[in-house]
């Protein structure tokens, strides 16, 4: 397995729409397995295949405390929403920012696993908010374009001295 290079907000390529995923080769399984480790060592609780520059309906996730339950939703598709939740979410693709975002406090969703077999599943809390936070990187949204203009345009400048901090620790200090 290996760790996968994740995009960060502004970069282009996080508004690509993905296409449907059409073969469960080997490559699909060693993708999911690459996207698990990253985002398992980015201590991220979902990946979609878009912040790693993979444009396919492809998701990881893991909500369990004990962050052992790796769960994999190919080609997903929500069938049905109910009530309404908001939470606070993180992302990746935006470290170090966190906003309220309101989400359907029920989701039916209907995927494939990594085997290509169907499964649907009724969720709730947590999950039916990961679900629908991954789903929309699918698409090419952040849970940052639910925020006004003002505010997200606080947020690239936040991260964007962030980034230059991090590059001048780094031209500051020698790294072996
Ligand atoms: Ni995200």
């Amino acid at each position: 397995m290996a760790k996968l290079k994740i995009l960060e907000f502004p970069d282009p390529r996080l508004k690509t729409v993905a296409e449907p995923v059409e073969s469960f080769d080997e490559d699909l399984k060693t993708l999911v397995g690459d996207m698990l480790e990253t985002m398992y060592s980015a201590r991220g609780i979902g990946l979609a295949a878009t912040q790693v520059n993979v444009h396919k309906r492809l998701l990881v996730l893991d909500v369990s405390e004990t962050q052992d339950q790796p769960r994999v939703y190919v080609n997903p598709e929500i069938m049905e929403r109910e009530g309404e939740q908001v939470h606070e979410e993180g992302c990746l693709s935006v470290p170090g920012i966190y906003a309220n975002v309101k989400r359907a406090e029920n989701i039916i969703v209907r995927a494939l696993n990594a085997d290509g077999e169907k499964f649907e599943e009724q969720l709730e809390g947590l999950h039916a908010v990961c679900v629908q936070h991954e789903m929309d990187h699918l698409v090419g949204r952040l849970f940052v374009d639910y925020l006004s203009p003002l505010k997200r345009n606080m947020v690239r400048k936040k991260l964007e001295k962030q980034r230059k901090a991090a590059a001048k620790e780094a031209e500051d200090h020698l790294v072996i």
